[in-house]
């Protein structure tokens, strides 16, 4: 059976049909999902029920995994619940129990409803994440998309203008200090220090443009921060309008991987009694974004 694709939305994101996610893909196998990911920006895949090692081996057709040294928050490996090279974006402890409300990695996860693009706050952010949806609650939880392609190419050429040659500043202060998070170790502060990311972005084999936002953008270069802050948010406002949004009612076993240079997602609410267990893998990206702007 072949790679099919059918659009979910009008101006992005696809369904795939014809692939078995924990089997070993052939070359075209990858080259149409490939081209998919170039033309959708997310893919879903149904029915996919698959274990952490066969989500890890199907990443990994398409690149290396994301690999750092410094955690998207401070969590000893000894207290995580999954094994390496699998994040946990689950509302569960080591020992498989819901967290407790007060729990700090909680507040970390509530960060996550803000918009966002994964690992903009890396000097290489990431490339595609794909999240494995194991145990879904019964309301609510939607992952929200937000296509930053059609929303650069919405802006007027007086906007577009305006954004071409700014630099953002990004780091999980900025985004966890928005959700009123702001208790965070010196190691933290530390280790979540800002990086420079260009607020316009192009697709290395579409050429299309896109806006870089995230709620870790917290600062614009040569700008002062409240003018800075305003400006982002108006642009997130504009990017995220209901015709460049898709909102994914996940099913068990859902696949979906979407391209973080070209899109925004979001987590939506949903009750904290009931389990949601979906887990990530990432894919690096290629080079620090900012290098890319100077060759
Ligand atoms: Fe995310």
């Amino acid at each position: 059976m072949s790679v099919s694709i059918r659009p979910l939305h009008p101006v992005f994101v696809g369904e795939v049909a014809g692939v078995d996610c924990r089997g070993t893909l052939n070359p075209e196998e990858v080259a149409a999902i490939e081209a998919g990911m170039d033309q959708y920006a997310v893919l879903v895949f149904r029915e996919q029920n698959i274990s952490d090692d066969e989500q890890i081996a199907f990443t990994r057709h398409f690149g290396e995994l994301e690999n750092y040294s410094t955690p998207g928050h401070i969590r000893q490996r000894t207290e995580q619940r999954l094994g390496p090279g699998i994040a946990d974006f689950s509302n569960l402890d080591k020992d498989g129990r819901i967290m407790s409300a007060e729990d700090r990695v909680w507040f970390f996860k509530l960060g996550d409803r803000l918009w966002h693009s994964d690992s903009s706050f890396r000097t290489v952010p990431a490339k595609y994440s794909l999240l494995s949806g194991r145990v879904i609650p019964s309301r609510g939880a939607n992952t929200e998309f937000a296509d930053m392609r059609a929303a650069y190419e919405a802006l007027d050429e007086r906007s577009k203008a305006e954004v071409e040659d700014l630099v953002c500043e990004h780091s999980l202060v900025y985004s966890r200090e928005a959700i009123g998070f702001t208790d965070l170790t010196p190691e933290e502060t530390a280790a979540f220090r800002p990086v420079r990311q260009p607020l316009v972005r192009t697709h290395p084999v579409t050429g299309r443009k896109s806006l870089f936002l995230a709620a870790h953008a917290g600062a614009i270069v040569g700008w002062t921060i409240p003018e800075a802050r305003m400006f982002l948010r108006d642009l997130t406002e504009h990017a995220t309008q209901r015709e460049f949004v898709y909102s994914h009612a996940w099913q068990p076993f859902d696949l979906v991987m979407w391209d973080n240079r070209q899109t925004m997602h979001r987590a939506r609410r949903f009750d904290r009694n009931e389990v949601r267990d979906v887990r990530r893998t990432t894919l690096g990206g290629d080079v620090a974004t900012l290098d890319q702007i100077s060759v």
